[in-house]
């Protein structure tokens, strides 16, 4: 039994909920959800009212999902256009460099400025409502510009983490037939340099890129980069011939606001097709609630905006609310593993959402690098991204927040939009390891392989019972996927992939994907994806792909890989695999782990017996189960006298 940390009396005196007033809105929400959710909605401004709150069936022949369809808004003029009147001189974002000697702070009133010259250059290069423009760009205050610059003018937004390769970068274009790329020269990261300009020009290059026409690039380091005349535009030199005033335009609920390409268990990446209206009021309220935000709080969001924390909770939500949202360039470690908490003194942060990737690695750096600062700002701490082991929660707990700060645990994904289940500070009771409980509107359910719901404190496949606004709508261009996906395997719910534990007092505990997605320092990585790189390599003729569990990614990528016949396996070989594969998709995919194998376990009807492969991965090979399906039951020995992962 863990420890059960009430943090609420020391918080609770001004927080925005206690613990009756979640219950009660809880309540509400799933008493009358409709009434709950039109209530809501006036978290945003609208252009035209809606009438209709809700038109939602999730049934797998007639699955739809809108939400205040019949109204109008746009999401840039709610994150930017609206705080002028009351808060233009309020620091809307503060951006730390890389370089601890680089920072900017920009107003809303600048924003407004600047995003209104952006949108000029993209309709100046061409850009319409409901075009596909995908960003390709470093953490810089640029990339938010960038995003809001599209959702003013309608343009939905594809961004791509700055990590992945031109090849994971192309064949995001070609799915969505992007016209245009906004990128920069380059992007740096604990001092690093990351080519992004070149990785554009490669991934232009690609024979499936066929709709592209223009790249905007950003001066960020000013490095030398190749240029195409008739393609390439610097962003200073056309913002200097664009004017301060362009209008947002009027877009419906459910129109496109973004799309963002996310790993499954099965296929390429699917681009997650998120709305205006829905996702906007969501992502606002949860980031009110959730992170307990009041005026003036400094808040802070270590992700990236390739990613769904970025979008929600660096740009749309904070934004939305009119917070001061800090954006960092770098890296936990650079210059020093007191970097983070240094950032926290300078800027006086109060509220701080990191990974537990970030804690682990920096728990490992011992107390001192936290303790000589002080932050003695930070008020509340978030995590999210993969389960929190306790150790890691009881450090952050301790050490960072020295005892004083709730820690909320926020469990979401990217077909979410927003926080579905998480504590709200000074309203929950604390479980190191627990996301607890659900948000409004929010029916979580637990149901066993077959789909019987179960009752009580029990364990099994966590789906979600009714919709919220903050739900994916569709997946770009493949609405049969987004079907078979998420509302087939249990009918008539959507399904998480997640695995769930809820306890006697009802609180949730997430024990990770239970489809084969990885889970790699809180990176989505489909195992499928891997694979298909890997047998892409011309020695390679085989291979399959599982997580496995590591210290301070929380999964490592463990490849069994049959080479083609006649081909020596060596460890030049090995570190020439993981660098194809970074080259294939980017650095994240790269496998920790490689063991050859000359065949793979596999059932008559020639299935890959992937229980088998994770056990041994995880050095757990003494219980492998039946293993009496197997075609040739000898292979398993090999596999586990030549096992990489010892203990
Ligand atoms: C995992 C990130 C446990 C989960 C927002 C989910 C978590 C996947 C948590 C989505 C958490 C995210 N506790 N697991 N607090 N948050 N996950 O789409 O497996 O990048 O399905 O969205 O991350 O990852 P995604």
């Amino acid at each position: 039994m863990s420890t059960i940390y009430d943090v609420k009396a020391e918080v609770a005196a001004d927080t925005l909920l206690d613990k009756a007033g979640y219950e009660a809105m809880y309540r509400d929400s799933v008493a009358d959800n409709e009434g709950f959710w039109k209530k809501q909605a006036a978290i945003v401004d609208w252009i035209k009212p809606f009438s209709k709150v809700k038109d939602v069936s999730f049934a797998r022949e007639d699955l739809h999902i809108r939400w205040y369809y019949d109204g109008t808004l746009n999401a840039c003029y709610n994150c930017v256009d609206r705080h002028l009147a009351t808060k233009a001189d309020d620091v809307a974002i503060i951006w730390e460099g890389d370089d601890p000697q680089r920072d900017l702070k920009i107003t809303y009133r600048e924003l407004h400025k600047r995003v209104c010259r952006f949108a000029n250059v993209l309709k100046k290069l061409g850009a319409k409502k409901g075009d596909r423009i995908t960003l390709y760009m470093p953490m810089i205050p640029e990339a938010a510009v960038a995003m809001l610059a599209c959702a003013r003018i309608g343009a939905v937004h594809s961004v791509v983490f700055g990590g992945f390769s031109p090849d994971a970068l192309a064949g995001r274009i070609h799915d969505c037939e992007s016209n245009i790329v906004i990128t920069a020269d380059e992007g740096l990261r604990g001092a690093k340099k990351i080519p992004l300009k070149a990785s554009v020009d490669a991934a232009a290059a690609h024979e499936s890129v066929t709709t592209l026409e223009k790249v905007l690039v950003v001066r960020n380091t000013g490095a030398d980069i190749e240029w195409d005349a008739g393609r390439d535009h610097w962003l200073h030199e056309m913002e200097a011939e664009v004017d301060d005033d362009c209008p947002c335009e009027e877009m419906s609920a459910e129109d496109p606001l973004f799309i963002l390409y996310t790993s499954g268990s099965t296929g390429k990446p699917k681009g997650v097709l998120h709305t205006t209206g829905g996702y906007l009021v969501y992502a606002a309220l949860t980031h009110k609630y959730v992170f307990d935000y009041k005026p003036g709080d400094v808040y802070w969001c270590t992700a990236d905006v390739g990613w769904v924390t970025g979008h929600s909770y660096i740009v749309y939500g904070p934004l939305a609310n009119g917070a001061i949202t800090l954006m960092f360039e770098g890296v936990p470690n650079y210059p020093s593993a007191s970097r983070f908490w240094e950032v926290c003194d300078k800027h006086q942060v109060n509220i701080c959402y990191t990974a537990p990737t970030a804690i682990r690695a920096l728990m490992r750096e011992g107390d001192a690098p936290v303790k000589k600062t002080s932050r003695a700002s930070l008020r509340l701490l978030g995590s999210v991204g993969e389960p929190i082991n306790p150790e890691a929660w009881e450090w952050y707990y301790h050490v960072v927040g020295d005892e004083r700060c709730p820690i909320v645990d926020t469990w979401w994904q990217t077909e979410t939009g927003g926080i579905l289940i998480s504590p709200l500070p000074g309203a929950t009771a604390l479980k190191p390891g627990s996301a607890t409980r659900p948000l409004f509107g929010i029916q979580p359910a637990i149901v066993d392989s077959e789909g019987v719901e179960l009752e009580g404190a029990a364990e099994g496949n966590l789906v979600i019972s009714d919709s919220w606004p903050g739900q994916m709508r569709t997946v770009y261009g493949d609405h049969q996927r987004f079907v078979d996906t998420y509302f087939a395997t249990f009918p008539g719910r959507y399904f998480t992939g997640d695995g769930a534990r809820r306890d006697k007092d009802g609180d949730y505990w997430i024990t990770g994907r239970v489809d084969d997605v990885l889970n790699v320092s809180g990176h989505r990585m489909g195992t499928a994806e891997v694979e298909s790189a890997l047998v892409a390599h011309p020695q390679v003729a085989e291979a399959a792909v599982v997580g496995y569990p590591h210290d301070i990614k929380g999964q490592g990528i463990y490849a069994y890989v049959t080479l083609m016949d006649g081909v020596a396996s060596s460890d030049d070989l090995r570190s020439e695999l993981v660098k194809w594969v970074r080259k294939e998709i980017g650095p994240i995919a790269a496998p920790d782990l490689i063991q050859w194998a000359p065949s793979l376990p596999k059932t008559r009807s020639g299935k890959i017996m992937r229980r088998i492969l994770r056990k041994v991965a995880e050095d757990e090979f003494g219980n492998l189960g039946d293993t009496s399906t197997l075609a040739d039951p000898g292979v398993v020995q090999d596999l586990i006298d030549n096992r990489m992962n010892r203990s």
